[in-house]
């Protein structure tokens, strides 16, 4: 019995492409297929990849400035300077009440860090900075991690280095289009757990391109064959949360806007994204 709603459906006279008997099987077979909304055109991938390039420049920016001794605000200020410069705008400014332009994640904040200009940056600190630009409407959304002044604890480098891995394992599993979500976030949390290290449940990746956050949830843990089939056209993020400890997190008891998601233990978090465009060869990376 077909567990997952219909969702593929091709209008009335239309002949079927090779695409859509693909998709059609897997939906007899009762698997989750997308909505035909989240196979980008042409044109809309176009921007997309043009939103993706201002982010990268905007990344590569903060790479070139961040060091021991500046604030997260200042991180901030160029990334709103930069981005609205070049004629784009910082998705997260306003974002569901979200005070800033970036998230800048340190040590122990799993994610939506909140720049200050209390945060002086030290030696040693493992930041991520993520930051997601709007241009012409279209959406490209991308992380990375610093190791602030080069050099920090072994056990936090290998950390860093753990969630690039996890980052490219993902990428590797979409080798191929007709995948699943959840063979990207078995494969991703396979590799954590060999490395006594964990994966962050609740928050995931998510379809991206014309809003900020789209379906399909793509969850760095699961079940091979579970979640949504990955199809060409499909733009989506992965970005796992990879955590030292336990994968457990809580919200910043002295955060009054609720948005800084922390370590329950305390323990260390780090974190790598991508914007990707799967297409008939498997994905492309969007935010390099
Ligand atoms: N960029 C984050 C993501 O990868 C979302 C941040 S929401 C914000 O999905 F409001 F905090 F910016
Ligand atoms: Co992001
Ligand atoms: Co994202």
């Amino acid at each position: 019995m077909a567990k997952e709603k219909k969702t593929w459906v091709v209008p009335e006279g239309q002949e079927l492409t090779e695409m859509d008997r693909i998709i059609l099987s897997f939906q007899h077979r009762g698997k989750k297929v997308p909505t035909r909304d989240l196979i980008k055109t042409p044109e809309q991938i176009d921007g997309i990849r043009k939103a993706g390039v201002l982010n990268t420049a905007v990344l590569d920016a903060v790479a070139e400035m961040i060091r021991p001794g500046i604030s997260t605000l200042q991180i901030d200020e160029l990334v709103y300077n930069f981005t609205t410069k070049h004629g784009g705008i910082p998705a997260p400014l306003n974002y569901e009440g979200f005070p800033a332009s970036c998230c800048t994640s340190v040590n122990d904040v799993v994610c939506h860090g909140i720049p200050s200009a209390r945060e002086i940056l030290e030696e040693g600190d493992i930041v991520n900075v993520d930051c997601t630009t709007i241009l012409n409407g279209y959406y490209a959304d991308a992380s990375r991690m610093f190791v602030i002044g080069g050099k920090t604890e072994p056990r936090w480098q290998q950390l860093v280095d753990v969630a690039w891995q996890c980052l490219k394992i993902g990428e590797q599993v979409c080798s191929r289009p007709y995948v699943f979500v959840g063979d990207i976030g078995n494969a991703i949390a396979n590799h954590a757990h060999k490395n006594h290290m964990s994966v962050v449940r609740d928050l995931c990746g998510h379809g991206v391109g014309l809003e900020f956050h789209e379906p399909p949830d793509v969850e760095h843990y699961g079940h091979k064959g579970t979640g949504m089939l990955l199809v060409p056209g499909m733009t989506f993020t992965i970005e796992p949360m990879i955590n030292l400890g336990h994968w457990e997190v809580c919200s910043d008891p002295d955060d009054p806007t609720g948005w800084i998601v922390l370590t329950a233990d305390e323990e260390a978090s780090a974190q790598w994204e991508h914007t990707y465009l799967m297409t008939e060869n498997g994905v492309e990376i969007i935010t390099h």
